[in-house]
């Protein structure tokens, strides 16, 4: 057989693989992703390998050098990642014989593509796993702005959907910025509970090379080797625990989504978007559509299917390596480009919308949002709180026969329903007191959310610091 055919491993073959076979075998359309890692991976192993000994300081220098023309060639543009070659790691393989002749060959001693690949993935997956979690400050930021702007700006807040008290625009976000703080926290475990390096592990049961593992685990930043040699070939549990972290801040995306689309409708006109994140219906002149978040939103199932296609692969996979886990990339890839448009994305859309105050405001005067403040009211007058709750129930049904706002009634009409009420019954139900009194940690109240302000500052500048650790380790 002719050598270009025998690739990596034609040795022990007499006749050449079926055209169909190489096609739905063959990875390189997709891991060439990987070509970063793996050449990074492969100058640590072939420094590692130079130091012990195990191939001469010579053919280390050689690899080292072809390997950097390589890199440089293929960020340059010079050398494109293409051809008839099984896996990204045929390609580098092959392309630095190609310029180096035989110490090429020497490069793969003492590793299997199996410990090779899943350090690629790990290296890759770090990266991507610090890049996300960068966006997410990003994201932050943004709303902790949209929090600072409007710590005054009352709104409706809802449940079922249906006006239930009111709140302000800056605890509304205050909650989005909860949620994506606990995803970037997420990402950080994530990050530390990764960082261990597979290679070393051979093809599962290590070698008897006498290969410096530390080593290799110092040069690529990782805290140290992975413990087990079968377990470093076929874990892919951090991938697993990324695409659940993604699919949680998918999740979370596409609430804010929602919630836009829907402030964003006619019937509620809360939030306007900018033209630039808004697109226009070929038919109909007067429309404005938030097809961004609707994308977002959209763009989650496609998140899911990916974390439950991985989960799914790995289910039945025996011990060690197996061909099906080459199916931890397409999708795993297509998942991160998703998610890190949809964060960058949702940024651009929020930071660039305006909020309609008054709108909000009247919309929190329209529906009976300050109920639970009348009821308070007539509790801090010694009514019990079921009697003052039923009162509240029959003014409001009177208020709605008659068209009109619980503070357009007048002292008589409260009076008809409980002598209980008095003139300062208005000031309790202002809106903006009854906001102001929610004073408990968590509330919406002016107070309180100055502390949540600053406690949120406070969480961003530490993770502002932990981010420049993560990039520098990663880097
Ligand atoms: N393309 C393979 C993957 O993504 C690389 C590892 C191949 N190992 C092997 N023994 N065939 O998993």
């Amino acid at each position: 057989m002719a050598e270009e055919f025998q690739g990596l491993w034609g040795g022990r073959f007499q006749k050449e693989t079926d055209t169909l076979v190489r096609k739905f075998n063959d990875s390189l359309s997709f891991d060439k992703r990987l070509f970063f890692s793996d050449v990074e991976g492969s100058l640590a192993h072939s420094k590692m390998l130079s130091k012990q000994g195990i191939i001469s300081e010579e053919d280390g220098k050689k690899i080292e050098e072809g390997l950097i023309s390589i890199r440089d060639d293929v960020k340059s543009g010079k050398l494109l990642i293409e051809g008839d070659y099984e896996d990204i790691h045929s390609f580098v393989e092959a392309k630095l014989t190609e310029r180096i002749g035989d110490a090429g060959k020497r490069l793969h001693t003492g590793r299997s593509r199996n410990d090779q690949v899943a350090l690629d993935m790990r290296l890759f997956t770090r990266s991507e796993v610090v890049c996300v979690r960068g966006l997410l400050i990003e994201l932050l930021d943004t709303i902790l702005s949209i929090m600072k702007d409007n710590v005054e700006t009352i709104m409706p807040g809802f449940t079922h959907l249906q006006k239930a008290q009111p709140i302000t625009l800056s605890h509304h976000f205050g909650a989005y910025f909860e949620m994506f703080s606990r995803d970037c926290e997420r990402l950080s475990s994530i990050y530390e509970r990764m960082n261990y390096s597979p290679l070393g592990s051979g093809a599962l049961a290590g070698t008897t090379y006498p290969l410096d593992r530390d080593m290799t685990a110092k040069e690529l930043s990782f805290r140290e080797p992975m413990r087990n040699s079968i377990d470093g070939v076929s874990d892919r549990d951090y991938l697993l625990e990324f695409l659940s972290a993604l699919s949680i801040i998918m999740m979370h995306l596409s609430r804010l989504s929602e919630e836009i689309i829907i402030w964003n409708s006619d019937e509620y006109r809360f939030i306007e978007l900018d033209d630039a994140y808004s697109t226009g219906s070929s038919i109909m002149p007067q429309k404005k559509n938030p097809d961004i978040a609707e994308l977002v939103r959209g763009k989650t199932g496609r998140v899911y299917g990916a974390m439950m296609s991985l989960f799914t692969t790995m289910k039945a996979i025996p011990l060690a390596y197996d061909k099906d886990m080459q199916e931890d990339k397409e999708v795993f890839f297509d998942a991160i480009d998703t998610v890190k448009h949809c964060i960058v994305l949702t940024d651009g859309e929020i930071k660039t919308a305006s909020f309609n105050k008054d709108r909000m405001k009247a919309s929190a005067g329209g529906g009976f949002t300050n109920a639970t403040d009348a009821a308070d009211y007539l509790v801090k007058k010694g009514v019990p709180f079921r009697d003052a709750h039923g009162i509240i129930g029959r003014i409001i049904l009177y208020a709605i026969e008659n068209k009109k706002a619980l503070d357009e009634l007048t002292i008589e009409e409260y009076k008809g329903f409980s002598e209980s009420f008095d003139n300062d019954i208005y000031e309790a139900i202002d809106l903006k007191n009854c906001v102001d009194q929610r004073k408990t940690i968590g509330a919406p109240g002016k107070e309180a959310m100055k502390k949540a302000i600053e406690q949120e500052e406070d969480f961003l500048s530490d993770a502002k610091k932990i981010q420049e650790t993560l990039v520098g380790r990663s880097e």
